[in-house]
């Protein structure tokens, strides 16, 4: 048990570390797990950051952070930083980019990044729908009052763009919208702060009052999109020539349009690549995939993002999603390893590394559906599969691929077979584990 919740708040994070040490919750497996680690290796300045940004900070989690690539991007070869958990994600944008490298690469188009901030009012009395009309027509006063909280944003030519009003009946609630364009930002300060604002304004013209005030995550003006075209011939697999591989991932992506139990996972895939890159730059995971979802039932049913067709000897694939990355604000740029991500794509701007969002996202998409449709993905995690247990059962440095090569031949599949092989072949191998 923590005895006192405000140490456990207030205290430096060395304190919060003995705190949970002496409540005795951490056993002593977990103990040694930390000083391993050390909550993974971070020390002075980068605990001093973990305390600047989140509450109660006590350590780190260290994410492997791997680099995809090259990609050919708009004629330009990226190195993509993906932090991810998940086994052959990168792997998987490395294919496709190099499956894609002698036939153009992906061609990306972004959208200027313009994100929608909400002010709700109820209340409104005998005003209801009129309220509409109220603060349209307060729109100049508005866009005053919003004048000095985005100077600097019209600076860098983003700032106010437009706004509506709209009576939401069943609640009766006037939902505003304004969209104003956030540049290289995300925008959710810049946002709250305008929806704040204008509070007072919106409950003098209409009557009401704010119930909340809050950007939209649907983001679904600020999109960007990504096309590939590969040679049916290029596509063949073991078993499939090129033209079939090409007719069975058309088929894949048609049935994830049409059955959403398929779309969840075929979206969940694209979704691996941008949300690994959204880590990498610390980007707000949760918003990109809220918006991303939200996107896939603009229709209705929920559908996959993602659409393939053949046309002569040709397979062509897009992808087109609203992906609010920023390259500025919030932990981004802020983050040394966040910072060293940028740099190694060369300093995007925010639609640019949207740009680059949506071209790893598709070609995590085709990687999968082309193994989908053909061997399966089972074979291709087998490796890393075999390099964890190997991992687990002791191995490190150089032995992991030396004991990971005979986990494979053997086809060991536990841990336990693998702890106990691991022994025997230490000592064959004469591996000195001190
Ligand atoms: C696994 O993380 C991702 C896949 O399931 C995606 C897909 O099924 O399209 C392979």
């Amino acid at each position: 048990m923590i005895k006192s919740h405000r140490a456990f708040r207030k205290g430096p994070i060395r304190k919060r570390r003995e705190i949970i040490e002496s409540s005795g919750t951490a056993s002593k497996s977990e103990k040694q797990v930390r000083d391993d680690f050390s909550f993974t290796g971070a020390d002075g300045d980068l605990l001093d950051l973990a305390e600047v940004m989140v509450e109660q900070a006590v350590g780190y989690l260290g994410l492997p952070l791997g680099v995809a690539g090259p990609l050919l991007i708009d004629g330009k070869e990226y190195m993509i930083p993906m932090a991810t958990e998940e086994p052959s994600v990168v792997a998987a944008a490395s294919f496709a980019g190099h499956l894609l490298s002698n036939h153009g690469g992906i061609v990306t188009h972004a959208s200027e990044p313009v994100m929608v901030a909400q002010i709700f009012l109820e209340d409104m009395g005998n005003m209801g729908v009129a309220g509409v009309d109220a603060v349209m027509e307060s729109q100049k006063e508005i866009r005053q009052i919003l004048k000095p909280i985005l100077k600097s944003m019209e600076k860098r030519g983003g700032g106010w763009r437009d706004m509506d009003a709209r009576w939401i009946a069943p609640s009766r609630t006037l939902a505003v919208n304004l969209r104003i364009d956030v540049r290289d930002a995300m925008g959710a300060n810049l946002l709250n702060s305008a929806a704040e604002e204008i509070r007072p304004l919106l409950e003098r013209v209409t009557g009401g009052r704010v119930l909340m005030a809050i950007l939209s995550n649907r983001s679904w003006d600020r999109t960007a999109s990504a096309r590939l075209s590969v040679p049916l011939k290029a596509l063949a697999r073991p078993g499939f020539d090129g033209s079939e591989t090409a007719r069975r991932i058309v088929r894949a992506a048609r049935v994830a349009r049409e059955d959403p139990d398929r779309a969840v996972t075929h979206n969940k895939g694209i979704m691996n690549g941008i949300s690994a890159l959204a880590l990498a730059t610390g980007n707000d995971t949760r918003a990109i995939e809220a918006a991303a979802h939200a996107y896939a039932g603009r229709y209705g049913p929920y559908h996959g993002l993602s659409e393939y067709w053949i046309e002569k000897d040709m397979l062509h694939g897009s992808l087109e999603l609203p992906l609010p990355f920023a390259v500025t604000g919030g932990a981004v740029g802020f983050h040394p390893v966040s910072r060293w991500c940028l740099e190694l794509m060369g300093h995007p701007d925010a639609p640019g590394l949207s740009r680059i969002a949506a071209a790893v996202g598709l070609a995590q998409n085709l990687s999968a559906l082309r193994a989908l449709v053909s061997e399966g993905i089972q074979q291709g995690h087998m490796a890393l599969h075999a390099r964890r247990l190997a991992y687990d059962a002791g191995a490190r440095g150089e032995d992991i691929s030396g004991f990971a090569a005979l986990i494979r031949s053997e086809e060991i599949r536990s841990r336990q077979s693998a702890a106990a092989r691991f022994a025997q072949w230490q000592l064959s191998e004469g591996v000195n584990d001190n």
